[in-house]
């Protein structure tokens, strides 16, 4: 019998190496991600700085290379500053972008010493809403100078005297939205982040830039906006961020599942137009692109209309994921893989609590999201170079997509490993499916495991009584060998991890 889809891996056909920043995430102060999530003073498993030791043992066994941080909208009306010094010392202050009170007894330097700890480095946003270049540089200043000046020598006062040497930077969040504190047009976010770009790099030139694309595919000016603000920022910057989440609100299942489509546009399209600027500068200069901020978000929309504002830490955007939603965080994550050449970095928003893989209970337990495993495995097992996915697949049409593959796959090469990895979702929603992967171009491959993330229910999840609802299985079962092709049955509706020694 004749599979539905085939992936033919050539070892010499490569997309490209894998930034391990292509497996990022996100703290945002924003609902019980900061405070309840990483950082519990009085929590039974909090450690000596209040950093709850369950949390960060889910998150290094997540492999985070890269956490951004403090936002989101949150960083667009925030003063830095008023999260360094003596904790008892700093000030409470309404938050305008999630109508919440910070009180700011976590900041800059807890978060580098709770990414320390949790084995990530840290990404800074700056505040380019309310702020600009001077108070850009001077957080540069306070970071990353080694000492000697007044704003190093402050952090040095704090305890802290090694620079944090923070590579990566976003120039604000999100500006060409409505919502966002201090939104702007094209041109003007175009020039204020090309004039903090410059003095940032004046004060530590081995900083790397990202400067805020499109909020979203629906946004009005994408992607004039992309086009807008490079040609004032290109020579200036490193990455454009791409930020995009998706739902099934409607419950169109088939649609859901095809969102990734949506995403392969998306990043085509930012390439093609950074490309352009390229052009038209007579640049030499490649933009490479930042997918900052990525993730299934609607199930909380309702919930949070209803809560009070004011209050600190209130469970804001605390999406419950199903089963089905971790095959789209799958689909997702196998998007950025196949365009690993220019999508360098990607931070899944968000990381605790806040539309996240991991929930805690105040005072109590934390578990795993469906989302949590599919993001797992591509961290884990995602590095090395894509293989340029040579892909056939049966397709279907939805009211959203027309000839979608039923099975999307790419695959990862780990030479130092000697491992081969593919990654792949069944989007059929009521047949099984069989996937050959054709593995002649190495020499003796042999088949590892077969990991599935399968359930009888889409809608199932995973809570605090009943955590292990949704986790995958490893066996070798379900995959026959003839010569070097295998062949893989994926279950229907289903998370594929498929690891080869070659
Ligand atoms: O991640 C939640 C929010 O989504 C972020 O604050 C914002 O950047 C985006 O709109």
């Amino acid at each position: 019998m004749s599979s539905a889809a085939k992936i033919k891996i050539e070892k010499d056909f490569q997309v490209g190496k894998v930034d391990p920043r292509l497996f990022g995430s996100f703290i945002e102060h924003l609902g019980r991600a900061v405070y309840g999530g990483l950082y519990e003073p009085g929590h039974p498993s909090a450690d000596e700085q209040g950093f709850r030791t369950d949390v960060l043992e889910l998150v290094k066994a997540l492999q985070v290379p890269i956490v951004r941080y403090p936002g989101g909208n949150f960083v667009s009306g925030y003063n830095w500053e008023d999260g360094v010094g003596p904790i008892g010392q700093r000030k409470r202050r309404l938050e305008l972008a999630w109508r919440t009170i910070e009180p700011n007894t976590f900041g800059l330097n807890e978060f580098v010493d709770w990414c320390r700890k949790a084995g990530s480095e840290p990404m800074m946003a700056v505040n380019l809403g309310t702020r600009g270049p001077n108070e850009a540089r001077e957080l540069v200043e306070y970071a990353n100078h080694p000492s000697g000046t007044y704003l190093s020598d402050l952090r040095i006062r704090h305890g802290y005297r090694e620079p944090h040497r923070i590579r990566t930077w976003c120039l604000g969040n999100e500006m060409d939205g409505p919502w966002q504190i201090g939104g702007k047009t094209a041109s003007e976010y175009g020039r204020i982040a090309l004039e903090s770009a410059k003095v940032m790099k004046w004060v530590d030139p081995s900083i790397e830039l990202v400067v805020c694309g499109s909020s979203s595919t629906e946004m009005p000016t994408y992607p004039e906006w992309e086009a807008t603000v490079l040609e004032h920022t290109y020579d200036h910057v490193d990455y454009i961020s791409l930020h995009r989440y998706y739902g099934n609100r409607d419950g169109d299942t088939a649609s859901f599942l095809a969102s990734s489509l949506d995403m392969d546009d998306f990043i085509h399209t930012v390439i093609a137009t950074a490309d352009y600027v390229k052009a038209k500068k007579r640049s030499k200069k490649k933009m490479y692109l930042s997918f900052d901020e990525w993730n299934v978000w609607f199930h909380s929309n309702d919930a949070d209309k209803k809560i009070e504002p004011w209050q600190i830490a209130p469970p804001q955007l605390e999406d419950v994921y199903t089963f089905e939603d971790a095959l789209v965080v799958g689909c997702m994550l196998i998007s950025l893989l196949k365009r690993a050449d220019r999508v360098k970095m990607a931070c899944l928003a968000q990381l605790v609590n806040v539309i996240a893989p991991i929930m805690t209970e105040n005072g109590g337990r934390a578990w795993r999201q469906t989302i949590y495993y599919p993001y797992m495995h591509a961290s884990v097992y995602g590095r090395g170079t894509v293989l340029v996915p040579l892909v056939q697949s049966s397709k279907y049409d939805c009211r959203k997509y027309t000839d979608v593959p039923h099975v999307e796959a790419v695959a990862v090469h780990n030479g130092e490993a000697g491992e081969l990895t593919v990654f792949a979702v069944n989007r059929h929603l009521s047949d099984a499916l069989g996937l050959d992967i054709d593995l002649r171009s190495f020499e003796n491959a042999s088949l590892i495991e077969h990991i599935e993330l399968t359930s009888d229910d889409l809608k199932a999840v995973n809570t605090a009584d009943n955590p292990d609802r949704v986790k995958p299985v490893s066996g070798t079962a379900r995959v026959a060998k003839e010569d070097a092709v295998f062949t893989a049955q994926l279950p229907k509706a289903s998370w594929n991890v498929l690891r080869f020694k070659v």
